[in-house]
């Protein structure tokens, strides 16, 4: 019944997302706070039928808004159902086993790995460093197919400083794709956005789940060269030709339009990331350093499962990684004040 393809497809398995909220919800990077009141207003006067309608296949406004943002043109635009459904467009549009293996590190997204398998992509995971930043010289060694990763990185927290990836971008053949994930760009690190016209195989995507607080509208982006756009268009007119909705397109314009609102949400995350991070140095953990809206922890003598347990067991949920060289660590999401307070007093009492 099943095609021979099936039998080798490994799928990404998300976080846990629980039914009922008795969990205080840490373990997949949502924002700790709700999307732009003006949304609401939107919705609450939305005609309903308009549904009846196909939406705009080109997204004009939505397109426009996020270009203004970004600073880029229209046509360096591309929309999608997510970042994810961008990347494995992204990954079908430019890599492919004869011109090399696909780059990437070691500790990274895990869906990376996921589309590489299901597009039949080789791939090389890329050792980190021993602070596990990325060392982008590494990526120059050995013939590749193409580049992708996150920054800040996902799940160590760390950034690298754009001036790295341009350095890189200099060296790295330019008919070779490089991929930057911003998904969490919004919380303190640099954006690479500025070198897409330096750069012709230059790729950042992007995603309204994280700093915009809409992971539930499955909203997301690639910015780069009109080449690269037209060529993630082709793979996006060959699935479906009529994303995003129109419910998306018209709160991403709402949520990119309330500026404030979003600088005010996610200062408030960063603050409470840093303080959150001393006082897990002052209990003995060692964290590594967090440009995102996680943290990625470890405390000796424990393994992330059993902190993850343990957690769970006084109602937090968190992530750990059965991964060789990372499985000693959890990420934690940061939330509210009121939720970290809480979470400080209880791995204070737990881990002590
Ligand atoms: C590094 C990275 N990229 C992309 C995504 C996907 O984001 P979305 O599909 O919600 O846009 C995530 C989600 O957690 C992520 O961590």
């Amino acid at each position: 019944m099943l095609s021979e393809r099936m039998s080798s497809l490994t799928p990404y398995t998300p976080g846990e997302q629980p039914r009922d909220n008795t969990y205080i919800k840490l373990n997949t990077n949502e924002n700790a706070y709700g999307p732009s009141p003006k949304i609401h207003e939107f919705l609450s006067g939305f005609d309903i039928d308009r549904l009846r309608l196909y939406p705009d296949p080109l997204s004009r406004n939505l397109r426009q808004a996020l270009a203004d943002e970004k600073g880029v043109d229209t046509k360096n635009v591309f929309l999608s159902n997510s970042s994810d459904e961008a990347l494995s467009f992204t990954f079908y549009a430019f890599f492919d086993a004869p011109r090399g293996n696909l780059l990437f590190p070691t500790y990274t997204y895990s869906f990376y790995p996921v589309y590489a398998g299901f597009y039949d992509i080789p791939f090389t995971r890329m050792p980190l460093a021993d602070d596990y930043s990325i060392n982008l010289d590494d990526y120059l060694e050995s013939k590749s197919c193409g580049v992708i990763l996150p920054n800040p990185n996902a799940p160590t927290g760390i950034a690298l400083p754009i001036s790295e990836i341009k350095r890189f971008l200099d060296s790295y053949p330019q008919d070779r794709v490089v991929v930057i994930d911003e998904a969490y760009i919004d919380f303190g690190a640099e954006s690479s956005v500025s070198l897409i016209n330096d750069y012709p195989n230059l790729l950042v995507v992007g995603t309204f789940s994280k700093g915009k607080s809409l992971a539930a509208l499955r909203l997301g982006f690639a910015i780069g060269q009109e080449g690269l756009i037209q060529a993630i268009s082709t793979v996006k007119d060959s699935f479906n030709s009529y994303p995003v909705d129109i419910l998306a397109q018209h709160i991403g314009v709402i949520a990119i339009k309330d500026r404030e609102y979003y600088q005010e949400i996610n200062g408030k995350i960063m603050k409470t990331r840093d303080e959150f991070t001393k006082k897990l140095d002052a209990m003995g953990w060692k964290t590594l350093p967090s440009k995102t809206n996680f943290l990625f922890t470890r405390k000796a003598g424990w393994s992330g499962e059993e902190i993850y347990k343990k957690l769970k067991d006084s109602g937090f949920l968190v992530r750990y990684f059965n991964q060789e060289g990372i499985s000693d660590f959890v990420r934690i999401t940061i939330g509210t004040d009121k939720d970290m307070k809480s979470l400080e007093a209880t791995m204070d009492k737990l881990f002590s």
